[in-house]
């Protein structure tokens, strides 16, 4: 099957091409920009993800570029929209309708012309912070302008699949973690104990959804290629540990202090002033394997591999993770 995948250059993007590969997909992975345009994290998942998927430059989805790599020689069986307008999410100029703009550029034109084609389904990325996902405190309101924008997009890309035809699945991912995230809670954990720093929550008690990588993009890439029952509902919300940031970095911290010898402290601290987001947020279908004992220990072994890496010097960090992935 022949799948295009945008938003490659991202870390789920990069674990989510190496496990379509990994499933038989023959992966097209679209990248926003030029190669000197990425900084070096990037960059080395970009690196990353050619080592199993042809790469394609400069295609800002819907654009021109893009719109005559959807009509090239080989059609595509299945569509994986992960891109979206990301950054510093929490920025407060995000601009939702920009966001969400930017991210369904000409959407109804690349559908119709992969349907016309033959399009199977597609695959679109949403997060829990969008209105009406997950479970948690009520109302599920959108978290943020970010998840406002998600939510809009989501909605856009939905009906425009349904106006084709097409059927769609939406993957609802919460917060994942593993090898190759440069940046991140995860990462700030690992170098701060790494740099002999202790880290510090703010919001210790906040109840999320920590999903392994590696089980979340087995799990994407078996929905896009049509393996298993497709939900009935058209929606998937793959499901990690869900406990408190408190209790996360606690079990991070318990899994590398052997592996790295040191101390890993944690400092918690309440926040100084109340916060809009809401306390509890978390996915509802715990994905199989996530108490895999022998997947948990590779897991963090690479984590620990990666965060020697990180005390080693930059670039050979990048390398390692993106290898290690
Ligand atoms: N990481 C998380 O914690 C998390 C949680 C929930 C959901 N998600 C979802 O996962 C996906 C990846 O997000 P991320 O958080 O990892 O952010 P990110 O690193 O900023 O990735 C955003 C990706 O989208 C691409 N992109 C953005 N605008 C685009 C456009 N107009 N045309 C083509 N590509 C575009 C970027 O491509 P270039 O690099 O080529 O510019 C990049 O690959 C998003 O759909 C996000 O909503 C992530």
């Amino acid at each position: 099957m022949r799948v295009l995948l945008t938003g490659a250059s991202s870390f789920t993007g990069l674990w989510i091409a190496k496990a379509l590969a990994a499933v038989g997909a023959e992966v097209t992975a679209v990248c926003r920009g030029r190669p000197e345009g990425y900084d070096a994290a990037r960059l080395a998942r970009i690196e990353a993800v050619a080592e199993v998927a042809a790469v394609v430059f400069d295609r800002p989805f819907g654009g021109p570029g893009f719109l005559q790599l959807v009509q090239g020689a080989l059609p595509f069986d299945v569509l994986c929209l992960h891109h979206a307008e990301v950054g510093d999410f929490r920025r407060p100029d995000f601009d939702p309708i920009d966001a969400a703009r930017a991210d369904t550029n000409g959407l109804d034109a690349v559908l119709s012309c992969l349907a016309r084609r033959g399009l199977v389904r597609v695959l679109h990325t949403g997060t829990v912070f969008e209105a009406g996902e997950g479970d948690g405190d009520r109302p599920l309101a959108a978290i943020g302008r970010y998840g406002l924008a998600k939510t809009l997009t989501s909605t856009l890309i939905r009906h425009a699949a349904a106006e084709i035809g097409v059927p769609a699945i939406k993957v609802t991912i919460p917060s994942p973690f593993g090898p190759g995230q440069g940046g991140g809670f995860v990462d700030y954990l690992l170098r701060a104990w790494c740099t002999g720093a202790t880290p510090v929550l703010d919001h210790p008690d906040r109840l999320r959804d920590f999903v392994p990588v590696d089980l979340l993009a087995e799990h994407y890439a078996r929905l896009a290629m049509g393996l298993g029952d497709p939900p009935a509902s058209g929606r998937s919300n793959p499901s990690g540990h869900v406990e408190t940031v408190a209790e996360f970095a606690e079990r991070l911290a318990r899994a590398m202090r052997p592996r790295l010898r040191l101390p890993c402290p944690i400092e918690a601290r309440q926040p100084p002033k109340p916060s809009a987001e809401p306390r509890r947020r978390f996915n509802t279908e715990p994905l199989p394997g996530l108490f895999d004992r022998r997947l948990d220990e590779a897991r963090f072994d690479r984590l620990a591999h990666m965060a020697r890496g990180l005390v080693a010097g930059e670039r050979s960090a990048l390398v390692t993770q993106t290898q290690a992935a």
